[in-house]
């Protein structure tokens, strides 16, 4: 009988590999999807040039990630066009009012069946349908580290094949149990694909590097991202971005051969079992779990919700933004449920 369970459980790998396959395909979006978005992201820039003529619309979020399924909205933010002055800070001030100049610019164009501003959000943005392709579309202002962390994102989905569908497939499981919305407490699409990668990084052995590890120290401090973001902080942006090269070379590393449905039933696993809620940290800066006591994250404070650090994730830039500070313990509790649900139901 323990061949006999062993066959069986083989065969429900492979099944699970097979149905997950077909989930990640069925999400794709249509092939003239990327046509449509970059043409509505063009039709964009020409209102927007109206109003900020030395500024450039950029794409970030899943459009750039790779990570769009059929639907999914666009995200672009407003910088400056010459990159001498992306570093340069913008007042919240000027982008409430930048906010409410484009959102009257794209209301007089008639080419929006819906446009709100929300200039006074803590991130000013405008918000938009367009009625010719039915996306949605947020326009946020400066946000350069988005498009930087959305870029890091598309590099590691592009470093091993299973990563795309994991990311996928975590990302449509979040969605279908209401667990991907920060505004009631749950985490961010993007912080699901945070946790997709840091689990990648510490298999055994790692199916992906650490890339804002690699050659780190070969790269002159100057020359590395820094960034400086509106309200006058700097980041260090620096990740290894060569994927071509990087491809060839882990040819040589040992390899992983855990196929999709083993490395699904590893990422709930994970969550439900192995992860340490009350100490650890998931860090896909490092590769590695940092404790709470060291990012001083064990603290209760009067911050955001209490910001009680309950299911920690770190921004790989921006290093004290713990992603996971929107739960609150109902909130957290409710996903832990929810996690430890798929890892038995396997
Ligand atoms: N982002 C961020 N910090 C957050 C949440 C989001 O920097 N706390 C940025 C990231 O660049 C992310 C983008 O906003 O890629 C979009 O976030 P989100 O909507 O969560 O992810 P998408 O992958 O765009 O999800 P969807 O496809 O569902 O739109
Ligand atoms: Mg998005």
């Amino acid at each position: 009988t323990r061949f006999a369970n062993r066959k069986i459980r083989t065969d429900f790998v492979e099944q699970l590999t097979l149905d997950a396959m077909a989930v990640y395909s069925s999400l794709q979006p249509p092939a003239d999807d990327h046509a449509m978005r970059q043409a509505l992201h063009e039709r964009l820039q020409t209102l927007v040039a109206s109003v900020a003529p030395n500024a450039t619309l950029l794409q970030f979020g899943s459009s750039v990630s790779g990570l769009a399924s059929k639907g999914a909205d666009l995200d672009l933010t407003l910088m400056p066009t010459d990159p001498k002055h992306q570093n340069e800070a913008l007042p919240i001030e000027e982008q409430a009012q930048l906010v409410e100049l484009i959102a009257k610019v794209m209301e007089d164009s008639g080419q929006m069946a819906e446009v709100h501003a929300r200039p006074k959000a803590r991130v000013p943005i405008v918000a938009l349908k367009d009625s010719i392709t039915g996306l949605k579309c947020d326009i946020c202002m400066c946000n350069q580290l988005a498009v930087l962390n959305s870029r890091l994102l598309r590099c590691y989905m592009q470093l091993d094949p299973r990563a795309k569908p994991l990311a996928f497939c975590v990302k449509h499981w979040a969605k279908r149990r209401s667990v991907n919305d920060p505004y009631h407490g749950s985490p961010s699409s993007y912080a699901w694909v945070l946790l997709v990668i840091h689990y990648l990084q510490t298999t055994s052995p790692p199916i992906l590097p650490v890339l804002q590890d690699l050659f780190s120290h070969a790269v002159p401090y100057a020359d590395a991202g820094l960034v400086r973001t509106p309200d006058g902080r700097e980041f260090d942006c620096y990740f290894y971005d060569d994927v071509e090269r990087l491809r060839a070379a882990m040819g040589a590393l040992p390899a992983n051969p855990a196929s999709l449905g083993q490395l699904l039933i590893g990422f709930f696993r994970r969550y439900a079992r192995e992860f340490d809620f009350v100490k650890s940290v998931t860090s896909i800066r490092t590769g590695a779990f940092l404790t709470k006591h060291a990012k001083n994250w064990d603290k209760k404070e009067a911050g955001f919700r209490g910001d009680r650090h309950l299911f920690c994730m770190e921004d790989p830039f921006e290093l004290t933004h713990d992603l996971g500070r929107v739960m609150d313990l109902p909130a957290a509790a409710w996903l832990r449920t929810a996690l430890k649900a798929q890892s038995r139901r396997k």
